[in-house]
C-alpha cells in the first residue's frame, strides 16, 4: 500500500539573518486511504511542513528523511513530487496573471500524467468537476486566482485535487474563510476524491468544523515544530474546548 513516511524531519526557512530552524523532528506516516489532521497554533511551523514537502526552495530540509511509496522523495525536484503524486493546496493560493484557469488546468494535468488529456472527455471532466464545486463556468477563462474571492481560490484548489488524482494530497486550512455552504460543498470535493481515487489527505486545520465532514482517522496536534500528541477524532474536540495551553511553554509566543 502506498505510503508517504517522514522521519525526524528538520527544517529551516532562509531569512535575511541567516537560517532560522522551524521544524524539530517530525515523524509521521500517511497510508492511501487515510485521513490525518494536523491541529496547532499559529506559528508552529505546519505550512513549513506543507511547504517543505512540496518541495519550496526556501525551505531546506536540515536532517531526516522522506520517502512515498519508499522513494526518496527528498531528492526529487518540485515537479517529480508533482508526478510521484503529492498535490498541495495552498494556505494562500498564489495569483497567476495572464494564465487562465482552463489553460493551467490542462498544462499541470499534461505535466503530471506525461500525456495530454483526451480533449473530448477532459473538457467534460472539468465541467463536471466545476458543476460539483458550484464554480461558475467563467471561472475557466479568468486568470487562476486572479480576483478571486478567498473562498473561490479554495474551490480552485480543490478542483485541481478532484482532476489532478494525487496519491497523497495536502490540504493547508483549505477551510478558513469558507462560508458554511462552501464548507460543505468543499468538503464534499475531498471525500469524493477519497472514495473515487484512495488519496493520502493531510488536513491541516484550526476548526474541528471540517472534520465533521471530512472524518479524520488520526488527530494530530503540532507544536513548536513537531508533533506533540496524537490520537482519534475526540483529541480535535478537546482542543477546541481546552485550546493549547498544556502544550506550549510559559516563554512561547504562539497565539493559538
Ligand atoms: N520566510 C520566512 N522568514 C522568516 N520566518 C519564517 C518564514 N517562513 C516561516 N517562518 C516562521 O516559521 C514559523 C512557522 O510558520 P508556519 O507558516 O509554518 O506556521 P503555521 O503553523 O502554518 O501557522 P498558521 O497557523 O498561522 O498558518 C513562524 O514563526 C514563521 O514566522
Ligand atoms: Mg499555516
Amino acid at each position: 500500500m502506498p505510503t508517504l513516511e517522514i522521519r525526524d524531519l528538520h527544517v529551516s526557512v532562509e531569512t535575511k539573518e541567516g537560517p532560522k530552524p522551524i521544524l524539530r523532528g517530525v515523524d509521521l506516516t500517511i497510508a492511501s486511504g487515510e485521513t490525518h489532521a494536523i491541529m496547532g497554533p499559529n506559528g508552529s511551523g505546519k505550512s513549513t511542513l506543507a511547504s517543505a514537502l512540496a518541495g519550496h526552495p526556501k525551505y531546506t530540509v536540515t536532517s531526516g528523511t522522506v520517502t512515498l511509496d519508499g522513494e526518496d522523495l527528498l531528492a526529487m525536484t518540485v515537479d517529480e513530487r508533482a508526478r510521484a503524486g503529492l498535490f498541495l493546496a495552498m494556505q494562500y493560493p498564489v495569483e497567476v496573471t495572464g494564465v487562465s484557469v482552463a489553460n493551467f488546468l490542462r498544462t499541470a494535468k499534461t505535466a503530471i500524467d506525461g500525456t495530454a488529456p483526451a480533449l473530448r472527455t477532459w473538457g467534460k471532466e472539468v465541467k463536471g468537476a466545476m458543476e460539483n464545486l458550484r464554480m461558475d463556468p467563467a471561472f475557466a477563462e479568468r486568470s487562476v486566482n486572479e480576483g478571486f474571492s478567498g473562498g473561490e481560490k479554495k474551490r480552485h484548489e480543490i478542483l485541481q485535487m478532484e482532476l489532478f488524482k494525487p496519491r497523497f494530497a495536502i490540504l493547508d486550512e483549505t477551510d478558513s474563510g469558507l462560508d458554511v455552504d462552501a464548507l460543505r460543498i468543499v468538503s464534499e470535493g475531498v471525500n469524493r476524491a477519497k472514495e473515487n481515487t484512495e488519496v493520502g489527505v493531510l488536513l491541516i486545520t484550526h476548526y474541528t468544523r471540517i472534520l465533521r465532514y471530512i472524518k479524520p482517522d488520526f488527530v494530530h496536534v503540532f507544536v513548536d515544530g513537531k508533533i506533540a500528541e496524537e490520537g482519534g477524532s475526540e483529541l480535535a474536540d478537546r482542543l477546541e474546548e481546552e485550546g493549547y495551553d498544556k502544550y506550549v511553554g510559559a516563554n512561547a509566543t504562539a497565539t493559538a
